[in-house]
């Protein structure tokens, strides 16, 4: 079954969020002013215990990206190539920080395009975020290091609430 809505074919940014970084946020940004309607699509990465819990990483990303004009976020409850066949996407897309994330995602754009047909867009990230991601957020917050150049306030906060506000550890 699909959604006919009547509204425009959404892009789905997909992603665990775990959690949502500004990086991510530029990459929603962008996505939405290409495709005027954007799903965040909150998915399983099966490779990763996640920190926050789903409906957490929703509800982060629906604060910070609340002032983006047509984007909404959901849960991806299964695969992601036929959670983009239900929405009806246009098109799956992602942000490549160079050639690392270059080998991780070629994989799953030729994979998900052999499943339902959807094809994946790359935006390259910009530079300012290029060296951002969950997990080294994760790792700073953990540590007691200041992460508020990196993610909202929300999210920092959460940061806190998770791993405490110690400051950096005395050595
Ligand atoms: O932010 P991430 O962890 O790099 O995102 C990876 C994610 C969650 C998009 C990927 O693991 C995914 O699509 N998971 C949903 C299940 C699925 O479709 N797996 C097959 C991928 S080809």
């Amino acid at each position: 079954m699909t959604e006919s809505s009547g509204l425009a074919r959404p892009a789905v940014v997909p992603g665990s969020f775990d959690p949502v970084t500004l990086g991510h946020l530029d990459v929603i940004e962008r996505a939405a002013k290409l495709f005027g309607r954007v799903i965040v699509g909150v998915a399983v990465n099966a490779a990763k215990e996640a920190v926050f819990g789903l409906k957490a990483r929703i509800e982060l990303i629906q604060d910070c990206a609340a002032h983006i004009p047509g984007v909404e976020v959901r849960a991806v409850p299964g695969l992601l190539a036929e959670f983009c066949r239900q929405v009806e996407a246009i098109a799956v897309v992602k942000g490549l920080r160079g050639g690392q994330d270059w080998g991780h995602e070629e994989p799953m754009a030729i994979v998900n395009r052999e499943l339902t047909g959807i094809e994946t867009v790359f935006l390259a990230a910009a530079p300012t975020w290029g060296h951002v991601s969950s997990s080294l957020v994760k790792d700073v917050a953990r540590h007691g290091g200041d992460v508020s150049p990196y993610v909202s306030p929300g999210v920092r906060q959460a940061l806190i609430d998770r791993f405490g506000s110690g400051g950096p550890p005395r050595l």
